[in-house]
């Protein structure tokens, strides 16, 4: 199996390949400066890797894209803001034959996924996954294994809190967040009575998060679940929150906040950030279960996430198309690998409580 990091010098790449060489899977580097991406090798612990390896290519040629991810047999595409050059990527991917997955949070870009390449990708006989990040992933898998235990559903509610100990998020991250401020403005989309929409507005004004104390006060948030989770759960309505004091911090970012902070957290200080996802359902009978996941290091759980997402589409395969990450995976195996790769679950309702 050999696997392509687009975008393989920035902050969240390097993580993705010291991932990929800890579980010893062929790397190929690609990205628009081949210094960067040797640089990203050495500081990775990849060693000295071929020079065959390295392959230089920007977003922007599709060429010479598509022949940078020749002889791969998956694409993990960390290169943001998606919106900007993620559509280009996705068909350089399946121009050269791979399967491919990124690690967006951002709504647009899963949305024109969905939109312009479930055709393409099934007649290639290929899978996309975006969205196969430290929150995009976990909120599609306990969705859905939540919404089971209440089925048909009548509201879901995915809410996310970040306690972050220090440990600021990246700057690709905030400028992806920049790129795609008017998301965070109005809250994104909802999903309610078979579409999605940006003006859903949510109901849900406070959530039990572990470790807070009581109900924490939430607001609309563009969650990327938003966009994948209606596509394997039949629900009416389905929303996206997160703490309120999250919400306010993201919406009011400017280029300024870009300009002073770091590449990304230092190893030590990720290490004391939380995250975590509750899920909320209710069925159309009014029965209600309820899903928490949390887990620390955001990034490295990224990466751990991007990269195991992109080795079971190679290793055990899925349907050809662009699908959510409940239908690629079988959800209760994936929540079962988190588990073993420190996050830590449970799901209550009606049925036995579960832990992971
Ligand atoms: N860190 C996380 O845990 C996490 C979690 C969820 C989502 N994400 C998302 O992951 C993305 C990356 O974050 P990051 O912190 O790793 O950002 P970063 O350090 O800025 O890295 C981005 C990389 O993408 C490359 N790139 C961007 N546009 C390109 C183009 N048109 N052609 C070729 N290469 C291009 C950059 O290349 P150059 O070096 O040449 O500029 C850089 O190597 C963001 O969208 C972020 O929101 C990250």
């Amino acid at each position: 199996m050999r696997i392509a990091v687009f975008g393989a010098g920035g902050y969240t790449g390097k993580l993705v390949l010291a991932e990929l060489n800890r579980r010893d899977i062929d790397t190929v580097l690609v990205g628009r400066d081949a210094g960067r991406l040797a640089e990203a090798a050495s500081r990775a612990g990849l060693g000295t890797v071929p020079s065959a390896a390295i392959r230089q290519a920007a977003a922007e040629d599709h060429t010479v894209l598509a022949q940078a991810f020749r002889d791969c047999s998956a694409v993990i595409n960390c290169a943001g803001p998606f919106v900007l050059s993620g559509e280009a990527v996705v068909r350089a991917a399946l121009a050269a034959g791979c399967h491919y997955v990124d690690i967006s949070g951002e709504q647009h870009h899963l949305d024109r996924t969905f939109a312009e390449f479930a055709g393409p990708a099934e007649q290639a006989g290929l899978t996309v996954v975006p969205g196969t990040n430290d929150d995009g992933l976990p909120s599609d898998l306990l969705a859905h294994v939540v919404a089971e235990r209440v089925a048909p559903v009548r509201e879901l509610v995915i809410g996310l809190d970040v306690v972050s100990g220090g440990a600021m998020p990246s700057r690709g991250t905030l400028r992806s967040g920049l790129e795609n401020i008017d998301s965070f403005t109005t809250g994104g989309l909802g999903y309610e009575e078979g579409r999605w929409h940006a003006d859903v507005a949510v109901r849900c004004t406070g959530l039990t998060f572990p470790g807070g104390a009581g109900s924490t006060p939430v607001a609309k948030f563009p969650l990327p679940a938003i966009v994948t989770v209606p596509r394997h759960v039949k629900a009416r309505r389905v929303e996206g929150v997160a703490n309120a004091q999250l919400v306010v911090s993201l919406a009011g970012l400017t280029p300024a906040v870009l300009d002073a902070v770091p590449e990304g957290p230092p190893a030590d200080s990720r290490r004391n950030a939380r995250w975590i996802i509750v899920v909320e359902a209710t069925g159309e009978d009014g029965r209600h279960a309820r899903g928490v996941i949390h887990g620390t290091d955001m990034q490295g759980t990224t990466a751990l996430i991007a990269v195991e997402s992109a080795r079971r589409l190679v290793a055990d395969g899925a349907p050809a198309g662009v699908l959510a990450p409940s239908q690629a995976y079988s959800p209760a195996d994936f929540l079962r690998f988190l588990g073993e790769h420190g996050a830590q679950w449970s799901i209550d309702g009606p049925g036995a409580t579960v832990r992971g």
